[in-house]
């Protein structure tokens, strides 16, 4: 579906940046299994169920979107549009969905909220405790509305396509600017191996938003995550950037659903480029998704519209999907919509 897209984002992306954005850890094992195994995957459509129009419409901690396709927090944006997250954030909210801001956004959290519409931060919760609370505080008073912690990240995956084109560092007038700390100084996030659960009640203890935990695979952690409080889960290995060899997320998220039992939203990310990814996502336990990829060709090819573009094909995707699968909503697509193997 976004193969022209795709290209003409290769076309206008320094290379070393291409490579950036698209690759992943490794052999690239797991990059290629998610979206193998969302490919893998045969709908079981049923008929004549008079579905009318379709409703798009999902809810998340009480925020209405017009679809269950949100944007992945991606990092660096500026690297792929001069407009950088003012363009994602403009074209998410054209398409009426959440943008999950990186906490290696190249723009400040003020200034991507003054032109989003809802939003929520991902952190790398700091070793320094008292400069990631007062990142909490800022996003906090811009109208925040969930924090995504990542917790796929202890180190740093390896990345080999940025160790062959010595892509290490920002070029020169770009910064993660929400690692600013009081004196205006720019500090490297730092990947806290430390962070453990402790560290999601400590954040629990700053913040009265609903605490979303990206990069779960294995049931038992999204039960212990049931124990520790937070508000939802995302079922991720990080598109394929982080433990090459991670089970694909389509494959890892029935265990996941099945441990969480609907006491928490469950969301998933990873290899989701067609409607009917995402159609096959709900029916195997997922109440939304977000894309990253696809998003940073949208902004790299044509700025916020291109981020709108790829975000409402996605949504006129899954609609048609839908109707051409026997269901009106998103809530009512059941496991068996999925064959099974
Ligand atoms: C990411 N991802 C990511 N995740 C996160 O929690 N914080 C981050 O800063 C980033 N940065 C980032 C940069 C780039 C270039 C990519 C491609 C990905 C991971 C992201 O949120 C998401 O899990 C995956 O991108 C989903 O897979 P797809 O849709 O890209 O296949
Ligand atoms: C990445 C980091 C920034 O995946 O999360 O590149």
């Amino acid at each position: 579906m976004f193969a022209d897209l795709r290209a003409r984002a290769r076309e206008v992306l320094e290379p070393a940046h291409w490579d950036y954005f698209e690759g992943g850890a490794g052999d690239e094992r797991t990059l290629r299994a998610n979206e193998e195994a969302f490919e893998r995957l045969r709908l079981v459509p049923r008929v004549l169920r008079s579905t009318g129009p379709r409703y798009l419409g999902t809810t998340l901690f009480g925020t209405g979107l017009r679809t269950p396709i949100l944007v992945a927090p991606t990092a660096f944006h500026r690297l792929a549009h001069p407009d950088g997250e003012l363009a994602t954030a403009r074209g998410a909210a054209a398409a009426g969905t959440v943008y999950v801001v990186s906490m290696a956004a190249t723009t400040p959290v003020e200034a991507i909220a003054a032109v989003a519409g809802p939003w929520w931060l991902q952190l790398y919760p700091q070793p320094d405790r008292d400069f990631t609370a007062a990142l909490v505080r800022r996003a906090e008073a811009a109208g925040c509305g969930a924090l995504v912690v990542t917790a796929d990240s202890p180190v740093f995956g390896r990345r080999e396509r940025d160790h062959r084109n010595a892509f290490h560092d920002l070029p020169p007038g770009l910064c993660c600017e929400n690692l600013r700390d009081a004196t205006g100084a720019v500090r490297d996030i730092v990947m806290d191996a430390g962070l453990g659960w402790a560290g999601i009640d400590w954040l629990r203890g700053v913040t009265g938003l609903p605490i979303v935990l990206k990069g779960v695979l294995h049931p038992a952690d999204a039960e212990l995550a049931v124990e520790h409080g937070v508000s939802g889960l995302i079922v991720s290995n990080h598109g394929g950037r982080q433990l090459d060899g991670a089970v694909a997320t389509a494959d890892a998220l029935p265990a996941v659903a099945k441990a969480v039992g609907g006491r928490l939203p469950v969301l998933v990310d990873g290899g989701i480029r067609r409607g009917a990814d995402v159609l096959a996502a709900l029916a195997l336990g997922a109440d939304a998704v977000l894309v990253g990829r696809p998003v940073l060709w949208g902004l790299a090819a044509g700025g916020a519209d291109g981020v709108r573009l790829v975000l409402d094909s996605l949504s006129e995707d899954l609609d048609r999907v839908l109707a051409l699968a026997g269901f009106r909503t998103p809530a009512e697509v059941t496991p068996d919509a999925v064959a099974t193997r």
